[in-house]
């Protein structure tokens, strides 16, 4: 039932899209892709001086496995690569391949339902304030031992919703026909509830 089965989950950082493809991923047994990570590793190569079209020309499957990706400096990097239309197109039949893998996938990103799979089954939108997702990322970093200031990952946080939504090639938008899922006063449970109902739903009919 699930053969080539596409869900699209698209939303700013920090909202709960990483969170929610990992359950829905387990939930129905769809192979999973952050492609946020795509970026982050473009961004580290860029960060130790390594063109951002060459990077991500290069880019290996195992360069997106390193824990180092996860800092905020290197959101930003990736954020300031993403939006070289070059970086964009060379990444795009990774995750186009992913896409139809047969068994179904979920991939989260910013353009997922736009732009690399507009003809997702599902496309989900997961969103929250600005302020909801800066406390998130806060208590996140601050678990892993990176002492970045509340002000500090808010700051960051809008920095990157303006670049993301803002640039001219796939801007961060939800598509026409997504399904927005606002999860600033939802636990996680009750956000992947959400999210399983909606793909179900589409599944049954
Ligand atoms: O992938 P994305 O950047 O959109 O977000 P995430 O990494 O899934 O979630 C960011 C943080 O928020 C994680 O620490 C989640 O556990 C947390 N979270 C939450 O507290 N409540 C939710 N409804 C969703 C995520
Ligand atoms: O985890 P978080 O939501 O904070 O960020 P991410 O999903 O790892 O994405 C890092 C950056 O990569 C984003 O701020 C975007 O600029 C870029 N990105 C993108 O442009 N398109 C995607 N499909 C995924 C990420």
């Amino acid at each position: 039932m699930s053969e080539g089965f596409t869900v699209a989950i698209d939303g700013p950082a920090a909202a709960g899209k990483g969170t929610v493809s990992k359950a829905v991923a387990a939930h129905f047994g769809f192979a999973h892709l952050d492609t946020g990570l795509l970026y982050r590793a473009v961004g580290a190569k860029v960060l130790t001086g390594v063109d951002a079209i060459d990077a991500a020309l290069a880019l290996m499957p195992e360069d997106l496995e390193d824990d180092s990706l996860r800092t905020p400096e290197v959101a930003q990097a990736a954020s300031k690569a993403a939006v070289i239309p070059q970086v964009r197109a060379a990444l795009l039949d990774f995750q186009r391949s992913f896409a139809a893998r047969a068994g179904g996938a979920v991939l989260d990103g910013r353009d997922i339902g736009t732009v690399i799979c507009p003809e997702a089954h599902v496309k989900l939108f997961v969103t929250a304030s600005a302020e909801v997702r800066a406390q998130r990322r806060y208590a996140e970093l601050a678990g892993r031992g990176i002492s970045d200031s509340f002000e500090q990952v808010l700051a960051d946080v809008k920095a990157r919703d303006t670049r993301d939504m803002e640039r001219a090639e796939a801007p961060l938008r939800p598509a026409d026909d997504a399904t927005i899922i606002d999860t600033s006063r939802l636990t996680i449970e009750q956000a992947v509830a959400a999210a399983v109902a909606a793909i179900a739903a589409v599944q049954a009919s």
